[in-house]
C-alpha cells in the first residue's frame, strides 16, 4: 500500500551490442550472459524486447575493421546503420530504437572523438562527424539517438543537423553527466575497445556532483529530450540532483561493470542473484531515475510479471 516507486518493464531500456561478420552470438566473459549478436540473433532480441514490453533498445555496433577516423559510424552500410534498419523493421512503433551515437566503437585508437597531431581529442572536429552519424541513423529509422561521447555542444549540433534534414521527430537521450569511471571495464571487451588510457579530458571527474548537473541543464537548453547519468551505482546522488534540476524525463545507465560485480558474486555463492537485480533497478528508481538502461532488463521484466 504505501510502497513508493516500483520499476516497470516499459521504465527499462536494454543495451544490445551487433558485432559485424559474426556467424553466431559471440559471449563476452567479463558479462556473463551477454552476447556480441549478429545481425539475425539482435533482430530476435529486438523483438523479444518488444514481446516484453519493454521501452527500449539501446544499440550498439561493432565493426569488423576500425581507423583512425572511425569511417564506419557514418557509413550507411556500417554495422551499426544495417542493424537500426534491420530492428526498426522487426519492432516498428513496438518498440523505442535507440542508437549509441560515439565514434569509440568505431576508431582504432578507441577515442570517442578524432584526435589532432598530438593526439588530444578534438572537441569541435568531433561534433561535425557526430552531426554526420545522426543523419546516418535517422537516415537508417531510428527513434532516439544517443550521444555519449561528452563532446562540449554536442546536443546543439546534432538536433540542428537531424532539424536541416527534416528528421525533427528524432529525439535525443544526452548522456550528459558521464563520469569518467573505472566500471566501464566489461564494456571495453563488449565492443573490441583498443583504448589504451582513459577518458578523463573529455568524461567527468568522480568527485563533481555540482557540475553533473550543470551538464544536464546545458544539454537541456540545447535540446535534449532525456538527460542521463552514467555510471548509476556510484553516482545515486547525482541522479537525484539532476531530477531535481531538470523538466524532462531522466535516465541512467547501469553499466558494465555494476553488472559484472553482481554476476560474479552471484556465480560464486555470495549474493542472491534476482534479489540483487531487483533492489539494485529499484535503488535507481528511488534516486529519481525515469528510465533505467540495464543488461538485465529482459530478465528483469520476465521476474515482475512473473
Ligand atoms: C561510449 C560508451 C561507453 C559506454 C556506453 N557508451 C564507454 C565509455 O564511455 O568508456 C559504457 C557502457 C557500459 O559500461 O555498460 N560509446
Amino acid at each position: 500500500m504505501v510502497t513508493e516507486v516500483a520499476v516497470e518493464p516499459r521504465q527499462l531500456v536494454l543495451p544490445l551490442f551487433v558485432r559485424e561478420g559474426l556467424d553466431e552470438p559471440r559471449p563476452i566473459s567479463s558479462m556473463p550472459g551477454v552476447v556480441q549478436h549478429t545481425r539475425d540473433s539482435l533482430r530476435a532480441a529486438a523483438a523479444e524486447a518488444a514481446e516484453l514490453g519493454l521501452g527500449g533498445v539501446m544499440l550498439f555496433g561493432v565493426p569488423e575493421h576500425k581507423d583512425a577516423t572511425g569511417s564506419g559510424a557514418v557509413d550507411p552500410t556500417g554495422i551499426l546503420n544495417l542493424a537500426i534498419t534491420d530492428v526498426v523493421a522487426e519492432v516498428g512503433d513496438g518498440l523505442t530504437v535507440m542508437s549509441d551515437l560515439c565514434l569509440d566503437e568505431f576508431t582504432d585508437h578507441g577515442h570517442c572523438g578524432l584526435l589532432t597531431s598530438d593526439g588530444q581529442v578534438d572537441n569541435d572536429r568531433t561534433l561535425a562527424a557526430y552531426a554526420e552519424m545522426a543523419l546516418a541513423h535517422a537516415d537508417a529509422g531510428v527513434d532516439m539517438v544517443g550521444p555519449s561521447g561528452m563532446m562540449d555542444g554536442q546536443v546543439s549540433t546534432i538536433r540542428t543537423a537531424l532539424d536541416a534534414m527534416e528528421h525533427t521527430d528524432v529525439s535525443i537521450l544526452a548522456y550528459s553527466a558521464k563520469y569518467a569511471s573505472a566500471f566501464y571495464g566489461p564494456f571495453r571487451e563488449a565492443v573490441d575497445s583498443s583504448l589504451q588510457g582513459d577518458r578523463r579530458t573529455y568524461q567527468q571527474d568522480p568527485a563533481n556532483a555540482v557540475e553533473g548537473v550543470r551538464e544536464a541543464l546545458l544539454d537541456v537548453e540545447q535540446g535534449a529530450d532525456i538527460v542521463m547519468v552514467k555510471p548509476a551505482l556510484a553516482y545515486l546522488d547525482v541522479v537525484r540532483r539532476v531530477r531535481d534540476a531538470v523538466d524532462v524525463p531522466v535516465a541512467a545507465y547501469n553499466i558494465s561493470g555494476e553488472y559484472a560485480m553482481v554476476e560474479a558474486a552471484a556465480a560464486n555463492g555470495w549474493i542472491d542473484r534476482e534479489a540483487a537485480i531487483l533492489e539494485t533497478l529499484t535503488s535507481i528508481r528511488r534516486a529519481g531515475a525515469d528510465v533505467v538502461l540495464t543488461y538485465w532488463a529482459a530478465e528483469a521484466a520476465r521476474l515482475l510479471t512473473r
